[in-house]
């Protein structure tokens, strides 16, 4: 079983990551919106107790895939005859995507830590939870937001360019493979 990447493909450890982390992110957009928008305490209390540790996952997640690329393993090739600008945009829509989920897991995070929110969040404090529009952090999470889906845009209709346009099976090259 292929864990590491060869020329054409990733590997099953990358694939791995790279699918888990879009699934989170999903839930991670819709349950912070929801969070923001709500007034009862008990509700976004109970929201944020799933919100917290899977956003901070995955900026350890991040953080992992930034090692793995950088000591561990090499991303296959661009897809053969993609034009010089594609294959830039492709590197630059990537690195942008890790800094962005960085971004959102510190500033979360930050939000947390000058806020205080994380033992009343846990029952170890009773008291009530903070308006974390008073903490900094919260101002870049809410910009990351829109860089994020700026950039998740920008990657999965490159995927979809790719699968229904060039008809060239890229999205094949993050699957899981048995050799
Ligand atoms: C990749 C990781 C994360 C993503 C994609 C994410 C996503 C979001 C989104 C979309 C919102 C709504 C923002 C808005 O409407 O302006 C939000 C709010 C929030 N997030 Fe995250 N988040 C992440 C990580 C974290 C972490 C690690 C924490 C805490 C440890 C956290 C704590 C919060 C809090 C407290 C709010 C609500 C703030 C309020 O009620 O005003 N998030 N998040």
């Amino acid at each position: 079983m292929a864990l590491k990447s060869t020329s054409k493909k990733f590997g099953n450890v990358p694939v791995l990551i790279h699918w888990v982390t879009a699934f989170l992110i999903i839930g991670l957009l819709l349950s912070g919106t929801r969070i923001a928008g709500l007034t009862d305490p008990d509700a976004k209390t109970a929201l944020l107790k799933i919100h917290a540790p899977v956003g901070s996952l995955i900026g350890l997640l991040t953080l992992f895939r930034i090692v793995w690329w950088l000591f561990l393993d090499k991303k296959p090739e661009h897809p053969e005859g993609s034009p010089r600008w594609q294959n830039l945009s492709a590197q630059a829509v990537h690195f942008g995507l890790y800094l962005a989920l960085i971004l959102m897991a510190a500033s979360g995070i930050g939000m947390f830590i000058l806020s205080g929110a994380g033992p009343i969040i846990s029952g170890w404090v009773d008291a009530p939870l903070p308006d974390f529009n008073d903490y900094p952090p919260r101002q870049a999470h809410g910009l990351g937001v829109w860089l994020l889906g700026g950039l998740l845009a920008a990657h999965v209709g490159a995927a979809l360019y790719h699968t229904f346009v060039l008809k060239d099976g890229l999205l094949r090259r993050m699957w899981f493979s048995r050799d």
